[in-house]
C-alpha cells in the first residue's frame, strides 16, 4: 500500500508492504541508517525516533501507523550543518563509545528537554530509561544532557531565559 510521511521536514511517499516496521522502513526503504535495531523484544530504545515530537520506539510501530505524521531520526537532529546541543553535548561530555545506542538516546533527550530545559540528573534518568546502554555505565550521558541543557541553540526554549544571540557561542564553551 501507499503512505506519506514527513521524514526529517521531508515528505515522502513510497509502496510498502503492511506489516513492514517503522524502523526498518526508514533504515531498509529511506537508506537512513542512524537508526538502529537492537532487539527484538522492544526493550533497548535504539531504534527510537521522534513522532510528532515523542519519542517513540520505531521497532514497535508499523510504517502504515506513522502514515500522516512527522518523523525525525538522527539524520535530522543538526540543523544548517551546526549540530544540535545534544549531539555537542555527547562529544563534550563523552557520552558514547561505540555509537550503537547514541541516535536513540540523543532523540529522547531532545524530546526531553524541549519539554523541561532544565531536568534535574534523575529526569534525565528516567528519560532515559527505555534505553539501553552497553559501553558508557550512563553517568556520561546524563552529563552530556546537563551539558545540553545549559548550552540551548538560538530560538530553544530555556524558560524565557535564553539570551538572545548567545548560541554560536555556545558549542565553544567547555564547563
Ligand atoms: S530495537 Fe530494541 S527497542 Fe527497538
Ligand atoms: S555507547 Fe555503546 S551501547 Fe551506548
Amino acid at each position: 500500500m501507499q503512505i506519506s510521511m514527513t521524514v526529517n521536514g521531508e515528505e515522502v511517499t513510497r509502496d510498502i508492504e503492511p506489516r513492514v516496521l517503522l524502523v526498518h522502513f526508514i533504515r531498509e526503504v529511506l537508506g537512513l541508517t542512524g537508526t538502529h535495531w537492537g532487539c527484538d523484544t522492544s526493550n533497548c530504545g535504539t531504534c527510537v525516533v521522534l513522532m510528532d515530537g515523542q519519542p517513540v520506539k520505531s521497532c514497535t510501530v508499523l510504517a502504515v501507523m506513522a502514515a500522516g505524521h512527522e518523523i525525525r531520526t538522527v539524520e535530522g537532529l543538526a540543523s544548517g550543518g551546526a549540530l544540535d546541543p545534544v549531539q555537542q553535548g555527547f562529544i563534550e561530555e563523552h557520552g558514547l563509545q561505540c555509537g550503537f545506542c547514541t541516535p536513540g538516546m540523543m532523540l529522547t533527550a531532545r524530546a526531553l528537554l524541549d519539554r523541561n530545559p532544565h531536568p534535574d540528573d534523575g529526569e534525565i534518568r528516567q528519560a532515559i530509561s527505555g534505553q539501553i546502554c552497553r559501553c558508557t555505565g550512563y553517568a556520561t550521558i546524563v552529563r552530556s544532557i546537563q551539558w545540553a541543557a545549559s548550552h540551548p541553540a538560538a530560538g530553544e526554549p530555556a524558560d524565557g531565559q535564553q539570551p538572545a544571540g548567545a548560541a554560536a557561542e555556545s558549542t565553544e564553551v567547555t564547563t
